[in-house]
């Protein structure tokens, strides 16, 4: 493999990357970027890869969701702390079923750079560059608001900055203390059967709670009751936002992404020999590369070749998303390929970009019922190859919106201009992903009773 360097990826053919009208401003930008903090240090980064190696190893489970694009319009203390209190929930749900770790990352602190299927978009006879993400220009359809602005750069990474910040408080200063389990609870998901179920879970926790407590094992003495840890990913697609934010770890000379504790590569951009996988196999982070239904088994081995050469547990994660009438075809073959040769990899599954389509009324939506049926087909599929199904990755907000249909309270097409509010792809809602936390949980305890018959037999 030839050398790396942080801006080697510039050398290769880049997909996806904006055409900047003023090059040296970006350069400025760019500049600026490199002599600010990181947003995450080394250690971080290497304390989630170890996590994410209990997953390889079928020790642990990943939980990673967020939004599909962060805004900087939608941008607040509550929306992050929703965000942050549904993984909990949620990881409680599948740390309950699974009886295993659940790590937690969030598509936070960094998720705005977007790839879109066309590089312009037309209107009534105009054509501007299409929205790529806050990170390089705005919705608005005319010409200012289209053109790539260099400034946004610093403004991404100070709104990351800002959401770290309030996020680790979060994590690590008492509102994580699952004697606030109930608590964690969204006002508009309460009446919901998801949260019913919910509670019930939580009052076993709060008398096992009642029950340590009489032992002396407290918040107090035992502080891992009272924190958790939560790690930040996003896509690596802005290369020149990721290139300036690239630190070395001084203790061991290691090149890390410092824009968050993991980074993937979408699956439009992970070619061999192109930008971004050049990118992405020189840092030390764990990383993650999207899985679709053209990859062949050869084809993956190959990327995992170059991302992953030393086979090290944790460093990368594989990320399918085929769609729910896709999957059983497409996974058995990929799966089979990485088992038969060894690969230690996380094998995780995104429900959400294979399951879009677009609603008679114009809408961008996904149906609850695919994106559970993708899942169950992930699991079972995993049982079937040997293959520990490692985790998930969704779409999802803690806010009461109205972007995916179905789900317990069966939205309707006609529901869905109600609260439509993301920026690029529709999300789970606080109650359809508590509510398919519940689905991946049973489909989950049925991998574990085949593992228990299998040991005992
Ligand atoms: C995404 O995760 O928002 C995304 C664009 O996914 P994919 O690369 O799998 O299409
Ligand atoms: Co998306």
């Amino acid at each position: 493999m030839s050398s790396w360097s942080p801006n080697s990826w510039r050398a290769k053919p880049a997909s996806h990357l904006p055409s900047y009208p003023d090059p040296a401003a970006l350069e400025a930008a760019e500049a600026r970027l490199r002599a600010l903090p990181p947003l995450v240090t080394a250690g971080e980064a290497d304390a989630l890869k170890r996590s994410l190696g209990a997953v390889a190893e079928g020790r642990a489970f990943l939980l990673q969701g967020g939004d599909c694009a962060e805004s900087f319009q939608e941008f607040s203390a509550d929306l992050i702390r929703d965000t942050f209190r549904l993984i909990l929930q949620m990881a409680f749900v599948l740390t309950f079923a699974g009886g295993k770790p659940v790590v937690k990352v969030g598509r936070i602190a960094g998720q705005f750079a977007k790839p879109r299927s066309t590089p312009t978009e037309t209107r009534n006879g105009e054509t501007l560059p299409s929205y790529l993400g806050d990170i390089v220009n705005d919705t608005a359809f005319d010409a200012a608001s289209r053109a790539p602005d260099p400034e946004r750069l610093i403004r991404a990474y100070a709104q990351a900055s800002a959401s770290l910040n309030l996020l680790r408080a979060l994590a690590g200063g008492g509102y994580a203390d699952l004697n606030n389990i109930h608590g964690w609870t969204l006002d508009f998901v309460a009446g919901s059967p998801a949260a019913a179920r919910y509670r019930e879970l939580a009052d076993k926790i709060t008398e096992s709670l009642a029950f340590m407590a009489a032992l002396n094992i407290t918040p107090e003495n035992h502080p891992e009751l009272r924190r958790v840890d939560v790690f930040t990913s996003h896509e690596a697609l802005l290369l020149p936002y990721e290139e300036a934010l690239t630190r070395v770890d001084p203790v061991t000379g290691q090149q890390y992404a410092a824009s968050a504790h993991m980074v993937w590569i979408g699956e439009r951009t992970r070619q061999i020999g192109g930008a971004h996988v050049e990118y992405a196999r020189g840092i030390a982070n764990p990383i993650g590369v999207k899985c679709g239904p053209t990859l062949a088994p050869d084809e993956l081995l190959r990327l995992i070749d170059a991302l992953n050469p030393a086979n090290e547990p944790g460093r990368l994660t594989l990320i399918g998303r085929f769609g729910a009438d896709k999957a059983a075809s497409r996974l058995p073959e990929l799966m089979a390929a990485t088992k038969r040769e060894g690969r230690a990899v996380v094998w995780s599954s995104d429900p959400m970009h294979g399951n879009t389509f677009t609603a008679g009324n114009g809408f961008k939506t996904r149906p609850f019922d695919r994106i559970a049926s993708e899942l169950e087909t992930f699991i079972e599929v995993a049982r079937a190859e040997g293959v520990h199904p490692g985790g998930v990755h969704l779409e999802m907000t803690g806010q009461n919106v109205t972007e995916c249909l179905g789900g317990a309270r069966a939205l309707s097409e006609a529901e869905l201009s109600d609260r439509y509010q993301t920026s690029c792809d529709p999300r789970l809602n606080a109650d359809q992903a508590l509510e398919l936390a519940f689905r991946i949980a049973e489909a989950l305890k049925g991998v574990q009773a085949g593992e228990r018959a299998r040991r005992v037999g």
